[in-house]
């Protein structure tokens, strides 16, 4: 057996125990109330950094949460690993749902994860997942295997649009200065058929408010007489897609890339079973844009979906009212070329021109980000390829994922590296759902396939 896995196979559990504890840790960005431990959580994070062999070990504020950042440098000569991740979770709410608590990990079997999963938010995303990191970190430090330098970047903002990021990295590129970053935040295609995420779509996040009467009214008296805005804010909605399911919204395709038959064939080379998908979502059907595939809807075409909406009465029983006003949230996700910016001001033009004028509308856009294409033939990927035949034995498939991480794009833009995204999660993994859970397969492989990653990235740089 090889040194590393000797190395996993002997401290396993203690692996294991470690991100249990740092599961426990309600580190939720969103919810103002959660502060303190978004705070601890950042402190635990960099202790854990710490002894797991990392010289530089800081907690640098930002005008929100802190960024924990931590470096080995082994020979300035050396390449240089940059790794990203983020100790901030989701809320746990719908809570009912959740069969043990969010914040109470268990391990429990389940059909895909036969030895084990770990249940708790943010097991998956992305706790468990940038925790692998400091594992390999410290395993191939212990073992004086480690012939690369490595600088961690763990943020607590990501799951809230990493809005204070960007001025953390303009201010800190020196800092941040590396050769190639890897980040542990997205999935694979399953256990069995290793793969790695090559594209993230941008996005534009937005929130809408329709107003209506000045007051809420009586149905019955005001009713069919006045605009209602949970009506007209269902009309504007409808008018977002045609009838092919492309989105209405004039010039929001001009920038999309048109893939040629190579590509598409190359998306369509990726395992994937239609049956499979329907079963493990309980549907009878699939839903989408005219004229393409599910893997090419969730990888390369951009999406318009309505978040959540509201208005009106909610409560038990019946209340016969015509609300004030009615509200929704909005997401488009974005492919290669098109601007979050532009797309958020052809939204809003769009969006203001179908409204009637018996109502009064705003739009606040909230957070965005662009798109992420990595390329395939730089040797950060081959490293990682190579990794993954290495531990599963099987060359992995790149994958286009529907998915976001605002930041990558933008250490392309401020650093000019590229990224290479190495996740381990399995779609089943409920990330932001309840439920949440990580296998500790894939946890154990992780560490392994990272590992090999950091070996392979430098015997390949120094042989150029
Ligand atoms: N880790 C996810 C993104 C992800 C998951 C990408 C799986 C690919 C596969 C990340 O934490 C996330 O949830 N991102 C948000 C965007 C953010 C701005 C709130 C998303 O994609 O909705
Ligand atoms: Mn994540
Ligand atoms: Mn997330």
């Amino acid at each position: 057996m090889s040194k590393i896995k000797d190395y996993i196979e002997k401290h396993k559990d203690r692996f294991v125990d470690e991100l249990i504890d740092l599961l426990k840790i309600p580190s939720i960005s969103a919810d103002p109330s959660y502060s303190k431990d978004v705070l601890n959580c950042a402190n635990a994070v960099a202790k854990s950094i710490k002894s797991a062999g990392a010289d530089n070990v800081e907690i640098c504020e930002t005008a929100g949460y802190p960024v924990v950042y931590a470096e080995k440098i082994i020979d300035p000569n050396l390449p240089t690993v940059l790794i990203y991740g983020h100790y901030d979770v989701q809320p746990a709410d719908p809570l009912d749902l959740w069969e043990s608590g969010p914040f109470d990990p268990v391990i429990k079997a389940t059909k895909t994860h036969p030895s084990g999963a770990i249940f708790a938010r943010g097991a998956c995303d992305d706790k468990g997942q940038f925790y692998m990191h400091v594992k390999a970190f410290e395993l191939m430090n212990n073992l004086d295997k480690l012939t690369c330098n490595i600088k961690f970047m763990i943020e607590g903002e990501e799951e809230v649009g990493s809005e204070n990021l960007s001025s953390f990295v303009k201010e800190n590129k020196d800092k941040l200065q590396s050769d190639a970053i890897l980040i542990s935040d997205t999935g694979i295609i399953a256990n069995d058929t290793p793969s790695i995420t090559t594209g993230l779509k941008g996005l534009s996040y937005l929130e809408v408010e329709i107003t209506g009467p000045n007051r809420d009214l009586h149905s019955g008296l005001y009713g069919g007489a006045v605009a209602n805005p949970i009506n007209i804010l269902c009309e504007m909605i409808s008018k977002m897609k045609n009838e092919n399911n492309q989105i209405a919204i004039p010039g929001f395709y001009d920038k999309v890339q048109i893939l040629s038959d190579e590509e598409r064939a190359d998306i369509a080379r990726a395992p994937f079973s239609l049956k499979k998908y329907k079963q493990a979502l309980d549907l009878s059907d699939i839903h989408g844009e005219k004229g393409f595939t599910t893997m090419e809807r969730t990888g390369i075409r951009p999406t318009l979906d309505v978040n959540g909406i509201w208005g009106g009465y909610t409560g038990e029983g019946a209340k016969t009212v015509i609300p004030s006003k009615a509200f929704a949230k909005i997401s488009m996700r974005l492919v290669p070329n098109q601007s979050d910016e532009e797309i958020t001001q052809l939204f809003t033009d769009y969006f203001l021109k179908i409204a009637p004028k018996s109502v009064t509308v705003k739009v606040k856009p909230h957070h965005g980000g662009e798109p992420y294409v990595s390329p395939t033939d730089i040797p950060a990927y081959k490293a990682a390829s190579l990794a993954m035949q290495t531990t599963y034995g099987k060359t992995p498939v790149p994958v286009r994922s529907g998915g976001s991480i605002p930041i990558v794009a933008l250490f392309e833009k401020e650093l000019g590296v590229k990224s290479i995204l190495l996740g381990f999660g399995l779609d089943s993994d409920a990330i932001h759902s309840p439920n949440e859970h990580y296998g500790i397969f894939n946890y154990l492989k992780g560490i392994e396939t990272i590992s090999h990653f950091f070996q392979n990235y430098a015997e390949l740089l120094s042989s150029k």
